[in-house]
């Protein structure tokens, strides 16, 4: 099939990377030119291991193009996918201008009928909307408008939509319905994973399953803080009810709370959704909650470590992605950290493998006048720190050699945003160790307090 998948970000590139690795000739679209320069050199804008090769072999097989000239694109295309962004508005509300501006751009430039795929996550309803809009299309062609959420995770996105949980598929038309099970069939050899449902059914589905894991993890979280009152480990816990097979052991890690491009922005947008039509849904604004809570708990426990004025100390950060596996930075833990380290006068030396290039652009360069240093080596960001943060658990962290580390640091405290280390280990190497959920004594805090 000639595919045009047009948005080449997280969702877009993987999209468009995987069908034309199934055979299919493929045009990803951009409206950002550095983007498709960067591809047309066979380089990916975005960090997801695997996707560079994949991307040049398509293109040197012919099976892959890119174009920043979305009219000329989708000329002769079966289907076009839509995976561009659907941010968060001030209030909240996913944002869905650029689907919106997407098709009105279709509904003209469109000269046959086409099957028009509705990739970004986006508020029940949407793909009527475009469907409305294709239908106002001056030559008065019949294009159809499916729903195909993507459920895919950004670190391991290649092997997710290869091999997908499921594929769903919101569209009640016979023939598109028939257009996206060709489509999908080389993804589901062994055994059929592609549900079709009504548009509006996939839609919601898509933030149903995001608002899911969201809720299984604040509850972990709040289990955790609940943990710290009566000095028991979260993690003994978690072990305890991750072996029940009702409840399993995914997404139950407490941690420093969730980020990322899709479960904050998602459930805000549920929350809207629900708002909009006068109606609440308390369990997934306490999730909301709790999350916010949790990613404000790395500065307060700093605080509660090393006393309320943090000024002049210096912090080092281990992490910076929003998970391990990505370069995303989009509404990440360590965000909210820098940003109260740095009100507070602390200097941040800071360490991630992938993720400091987008940060630093964050956060303009020289980053914050100084105050946030950004290390090629995780080692090297702790000299003279009074404490080290690990906010996201890349595999290099999992193993450190923590003898070194402590003849590095001026004061030995660690605090493990992620509950990777071993508290024992940690405090047999000489530091004072704090974890989500995992009480620390306080005879090892108390000499790490400044005077006062
Ligand atoms: N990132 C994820 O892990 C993930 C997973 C599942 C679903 N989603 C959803 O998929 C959608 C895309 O997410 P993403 O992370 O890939 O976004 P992204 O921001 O990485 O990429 C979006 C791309 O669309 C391009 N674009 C915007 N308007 C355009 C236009 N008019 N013409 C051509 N290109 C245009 C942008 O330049 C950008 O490159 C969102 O709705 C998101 O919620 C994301």
């Amino acid at each position: 099939m000639h595919i045009c998948v047009i948005g080449c970000g997280y969702v877009g590139l993987v999209t468009g990377v995987c069908f034309a690795e199934m055979g299919n000739r493929v045009t990803c679209v951009d409206s950002n030119a550095e983007r498709i320069g960067l591809l047309s050199e066979g380089i990916s804008p975005i960090f997801e291991p695997g996707i560079e090769a994949l991307l040049r072999s398509n293109i040197t097989g012919g099976r892959l193009s890119v174009s920043s000239a979305l009219a000329d694109a989708v000329q002769g295309a079966d289907v076009v996918f839509i995976a561009v962004g659907t941010p968060s508005e001030p209030d909240g509300a996913a944002d869905t201008s650029q689907i919106m501006a997407v098709a009105q751009a279709l509904s003209v430039h469109l000269s046959l009928p086409t099957l028009i795929v509705c990739k970004s996550t986006a508020p029940v309803g949407t793909a009527c909307r475009v469907q409305s809009i294709l239908d106002q299309n001056p030559g008065g062609l019949q294009h159809r408008v499916v729903s195909n959420p993507e459920f895919l995770k950004e670190g391991d996105a290649l092997n997710d939509f290869m091999r997908p949980d499921r594929i769903i598929v919101g569209t009640e038309d016979s023939e598109a319905r028939r257009v996206m099970h060709q489509l999908y069939t080389p993804f589901v050899r062994n055994h059929d994973r592609i549900m079709f449902m009504s548009r509006r059914a996939a839609e919601m589905t898509k933030y149903a399953a995001n608002a899911f894991l969201a809720t299984k993890i604040s509850f972990m979280n709040e289990m955790a803080a609940f943990c710290d009152e009566f000095a028991v480990d979260v993690e003994q816990v978690r072990k305890g009810i991750g072996a029940d097979q009702r409840i399993g052991h995914h997404f139950i890690y407490a941690g420093c709370g969730y980020g990322g491009s899709c479960f904050p922005k998602d459930l805000r947008a549920l929350l809207h959704m629900a708002e909009s039509c006068d109606t609440r849904l308390p369990i997934l604004e306490a999730v909301e909650t709790r999350n916010q809570e949790q990613k404000a708990w790395l500065f307060r426990s700093l605080q509660q470590s090393l006393g309320q004025d943090l000024r002049g100390l210096t912090v080092a950060i281990w992490g910076l992605a929003f998970k391990p596996g990505t370069d995303d930075i989009r509404d990440a833990p360590s965000r909210v950290l820098i940003d109260s380290l740095l009100a507070a006068g602390v200097r941040i030396q800071a360490f991630d493998p992938i993720a400091a290039d987008n940060i630093a652009r964050c956060y303009g360069a020289p980053v914050a006048n100084g105050q946030l240093q950004l290390g090629e080596d995780p080692y090297a960001v702790l000299r003279n720190a009074d404490a080290l943060v690990l906010v996201t658990e890349w595999k290099q962290f999992r193993q450190p050699d923590f003898a070194l580390m402590r003849t590095l640091m001026r004061r030995p405290l660690l605090l493990d945003g992620r509950n990777q280390y071993d508290p024992q280990v940690v405090e047999r190497a000489g530091f004072a160790y704090k974890g989500v959920g995992r009480s620390i004594s306080r005879t090892q805090l108390a000499p790490l307090r400044r005077a006062g």
